[in-house]
């Protein structure tokens, strides 16, 4: 190695401590901005939401999305179940096949309809519920509640309650913003035990029920 060049290499290792030093220790603190060498593409230009960019015609750096974007896993294609109507397009009357009629289904429905229903069409459907009664504090209602027991509503099929409860019917709002799509379909099914109890015959009843309800042991 000659002088010249043992020269360069200590010069060139100096060179390295004091770039080495200047850039602190880790753990250090410092006000300064941290010493980035080599940007890559670390930092680049880009807008953010709502900001202007003329170089669209309407302005907008933000891109409206393309007509029918669906976002993952939201696409609700299940018409049964998410609009209770079949096929053919007109309203069904049954549950959809994800959801079992059971026990645990109507309790839901029941508690789920006192909190969402019961204050305008009264705990037991006949439409009188503490907000639609004449005086109420909560004036607001210009049309009162029908009672489910009304035939005509009596005649609906179930999955028109879910509509209803999902899309609102003149008056009354929706409530499919505040209300799961499946605690939706508790609250028809319980609605229609609400018309079913007004109109079942001691037919309906199965034998050892009844024999409670004679001996007086029902609860
Ligand atoms: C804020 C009060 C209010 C709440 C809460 C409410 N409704 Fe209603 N509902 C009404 C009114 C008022 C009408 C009558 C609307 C009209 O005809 O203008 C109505 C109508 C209905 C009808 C009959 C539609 C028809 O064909 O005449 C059904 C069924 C119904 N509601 C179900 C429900 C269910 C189930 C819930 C709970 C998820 C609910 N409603 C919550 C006020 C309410």
């Amino acid at each position: 190695m000659t002088a010249q060049r043992s020269n360069t290499l200590v010069v060139a290792v100096g060179l390295l401590a004091t770039l080495a030093l200047s850039a602190g220790c880790r753990g250090n603190k410092s006000k300064d901005p941290p010493i980035h060498p080599n940007w890559n593409m670390d930092d680049q230009q880009y807008f953010q939401a709502q900001e202007d960019n003329d170089w669209f015609p309407d302005h907008r750096a933000q891109r409206p999305l393309v007509a029918g974007t669906v976002a993952r896993g939201l696409l609700k294609a299940d018409d049964h179940l998410y609009r209770g109507r079949g096929a053919d397009g007109r309203l069904v009357d049954t549950l959809p096949p994800s959801i079992t009629l059971d026990e645990a289904l109507l309790d839901r429905g029941e508690r789920r309809y006192a909190i969402y229903c019961a204050p305008c069409h009264e705990q037991n459907g006949r439409g009188n519920g503490i907000i639609a009664q004449p005086g109420s504090v909560a004036t607001g209602l210009l049309v009162k509640p029908p009672s489910y027991m009304d035939p005509r509503l009596q005649a609906m099929p179930l999955g028109y309650f879910f509509d209803v409860i999902s899309n609102g019917k003149a008056t009354m709002r929706p409530y499919a913003a505040q209300i799961p799509v499946e605690d939706r379909w508790a609250i028809a099914a319980w609605v229609r035990v609400l018309q079913v109890s007004e109109r079942a015959a001691k037919a309906d009843i199965p034998p050892a029920e009844l024999g409670k309800l004679n001996s007086g042991g029902a609860q």
